[in-house]
C-alpha cells in the first residue's frame, strides 16, 4: 500500500499507510491528523489546506479552477498549496508528503 507524511506546523512528522482511492483528507481524518475539512469534501471551505512537497507538487494532477477558487480564500497560501480533499491516493503519489498549514481560515465560521 502506499505510504504518505503528513507534517505539523511544529515539524513533527506522521508517515501513514496511505489507500489507493482515498483523498488526502480521507487519509488525515483516518489517522487523527489535524486537518479539519468543515465541508467533507465538497468545496466550499478551504479547512481542509495543505502545502505540498515542491516534487510531489508536480506529479499532481492540475488544480480545478473550483479548487483554485478556494485556495484563494486560504490563510498562509503558497505555490504548492493544494486543497486536501481534492488529492486522490494513487500508487504513483506513494512517498507524497504535505504539511498543515500554521493556520486556516474557515470562513463558514469565522465571517
Ligand atoms: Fe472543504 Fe476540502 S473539505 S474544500
Amino acid at each position: 500500500m502506499p505510504r504518505m507524511t503528513f507534517i505539523d506546523p511544529d515539524g513533527t512528522r506522521h508517515e501513514v499507510e496511505a489507500p489507493v482511492g482515498d483523498t488526502v483528507l480521507d487519509i488525515a481524518h483516518a489517522n487523527d491528523i489535524d486537518i479539519e475539512g468543515a465541508c467533507e469534501g465538497s468545496l466550499s471551505c478551504s479547512t481542509c489546506h495543505v502545502v505540498v512537497n515542491l516534487e510531489d507538487y508536480e506529479r499532481l494532477a492540475e488544480p480545478s479552477e473550483d479548487e483554485e477558487d478556494m485556495l484563494d480564500l486560504a490563510f498562509c497560501l503558497t505555490k504548492t498549496s493544494r486543497l486536501g480533499c481534492q488529492i486522490v491516493m494513487c500508487e504513483e503519489l506513494d512517498g507524497l508528503t504535505v504539511t498543515l498549514p500554521a493556520d486556516i481560515h474557515n470562513f463558514l465560521l469565522d465571517d
